[in-house]
């Protein structure tokens, strides 16, 4: 615009300079009229208002919205965990933005193809950038309630739904046994297992083996809107410490965002750190004596510097409880997502062995 602007008021000037010289000479007769000139074209329609340029500064304003964003993202795990070269089709699905906005418009569990250029989760991962070219494009790219892989149950944790897509447990052969079904079952991988995102389907209470009775949800899942959304991303602390788009909750020196737990009705933000410690101290006590069962029986081993399933033909317990033991475990929050029924998952799990 501004370009357009001074070209033609540089035109002016030069016309009026031309102007000034013609003035010279003595003024001739009018010449006759010219042939008419081509029809000019037609000019471009905008999209019922929303493709004017005046839309962009819904975003792009001079307010510094994108580039705050961005630069807590940049602290985010998404942006350094450097895991985006997975870009296998199955892989890709999780680890690639390209291979996940092709899974989730197919709805396949893989992207179509290898990804090529792979980049990390970012801006497009999540919303809908430049669909509309409006701000309505802040949209989110996944919202609608989520199939869980595992177990096939839907679930539906408001915004949160943009989380569990990727932090949901993987496939895996043999499938989580059913409890009561007694059968010998093999294990031919060493990364057999819920894979890493185990959150999704512990939160929820979902996808686990269910040996036993009491399994009750915290309210933690019964009452936090927006789930993930609401520790994960509430305000900023220390900077970009966590919060926000660091979608952490907790800084790299260990301080907790309380932020979002005193939206939570049930806690003061002052007793949270407290008990946080207790529910996670009680939660690894349980994992360690689940560890030490199962590596008794010689279904978990240290290999490839992590415990990890042991390849071998296992009874259908023994594999449900090694199941439980790295779903508890891969989910990372050592209880706080779903303490109750982390809890009782562990001690029946551990029942069950004996
Ligand atoms: C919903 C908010 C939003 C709106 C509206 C929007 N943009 Fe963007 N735009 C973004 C985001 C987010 C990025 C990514 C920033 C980054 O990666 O550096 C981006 C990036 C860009 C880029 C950098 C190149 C690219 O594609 O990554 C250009 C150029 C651009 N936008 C132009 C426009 C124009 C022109 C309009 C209006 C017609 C517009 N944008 C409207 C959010 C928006
Ligand atoms: C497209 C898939 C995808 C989506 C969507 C996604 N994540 Fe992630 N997330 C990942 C992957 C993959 C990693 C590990 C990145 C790496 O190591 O390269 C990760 C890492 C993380 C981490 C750091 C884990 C650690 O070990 O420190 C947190 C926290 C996290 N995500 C939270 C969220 C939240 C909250 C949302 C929803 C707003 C979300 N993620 C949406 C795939 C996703
Ligand atoms: C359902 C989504 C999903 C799929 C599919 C997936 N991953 Fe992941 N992966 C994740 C998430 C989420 C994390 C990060 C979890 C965290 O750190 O809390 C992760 C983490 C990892 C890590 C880092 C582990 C660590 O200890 O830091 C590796 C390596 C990895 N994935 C490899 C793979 C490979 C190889 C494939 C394909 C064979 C694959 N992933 C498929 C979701 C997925
Ligand atoms: C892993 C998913 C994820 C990624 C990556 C991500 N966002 Fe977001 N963003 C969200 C979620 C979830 C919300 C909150 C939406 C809600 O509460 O409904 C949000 C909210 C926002 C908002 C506020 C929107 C509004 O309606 O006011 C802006 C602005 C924004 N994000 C910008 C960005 C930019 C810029 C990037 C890239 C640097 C980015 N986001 C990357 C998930 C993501
Ligand atoms: C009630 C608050 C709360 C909710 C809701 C919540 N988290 Fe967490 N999350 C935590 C806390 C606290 C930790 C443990 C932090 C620690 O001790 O390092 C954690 C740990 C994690 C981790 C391990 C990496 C890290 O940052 O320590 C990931 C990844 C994660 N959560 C993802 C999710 C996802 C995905 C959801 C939605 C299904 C979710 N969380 C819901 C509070 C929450």
């Amino acid at each position: 615009m501004k370009n357009l602007f001074s070209l033609f008021c540089k035109g002016l000037v030069f016309t009026l300079l031309l102007g000034l010289i013609g003035c010279e000479g003595d003024i001739g007769p009018q010449g006759p009229t010219g042939p008419a000139g081509p029809i000019g074209q037609t000019g471009l329609s905008g999209q019922d208002g929303q493709n004017g340029a005046e839309n962009c500064v819904d975003c792009h304003g001079n307010n510094q919205l994108i580039t705050a964003k961005m630069f807590q993202w940049e602290n985010s795990i998404h942006y350094l965990g450097g895991h985006y070269d997975r870009n296998e089709a199955d892989c890709a699905a999780c680890h690639t933005s390209q291979g996940f906005l092709d899974r989730i418009a197919s709805g396949a569990m893989e992207a179509s193809a290898d990804v090529e250029d792979p980049l990390p989760q970012n801006c497009y991962t999540c919303h809908q950038i430049h669909q509309t070219w409006t701000g309505a494009d802040w949209a989110l790219t996944a919202q609608d309630p989520v199939t869980l892989w595992v177990g096939g149950e839907t679930v539906d944790l408001g915004a949160g739904n943009q989380c569990i897509n990727c932090h949901q447990p993987r496939l895996r052969t043999p499938a989580v046994p059913t409890p009561g079904v007694d059968e010998m079952l093999e294990i031919t991988s060493n990364f057999w297992g819920p894979h890493h995102g185990a959150k999704g389907a512990l939160f929820t209470g979902k996808g686990a083996y269910e040996v036993g009775s009491g399994y009750v949800n915290s309210s933690h899942t019964t009452s936090v809107e927006n789930s993930c959304i609401t520790c994960h991303m509430a305000e900023a602390i220390e900077g970009r410490g966590a919060g926000g788009h660091t979608f952490r909750v907790e800084t790299e020196e260990g301080d907790l965002n309380l932020n979002g737990c005193s939206s939570i009705v049930c806690h003061s933000a002052g007793a949270v750190p407290a008990l946080v410690e207790s529910t996670q101290a009680e939660i690894q006590l349980l994992l360690d004596e689940l560890n030490a069962d199962l590596k008794a029986i010689g279904i978990l081993a240290p290999l490839f510097g992590s415990d990890r399933a042991v390849k071998g033909t296992w009874t259908s317990v023994q594999v449900g409880a090694l199941w439980n033991y790295l779903y508890v475990e891969e989910d990372k929050s050592k209880g706080v997502h779903n303490a109750q029924y982390a809890k009782t998952l562990l001690e029946n799990s551990i029942a069950a062995l004996d």
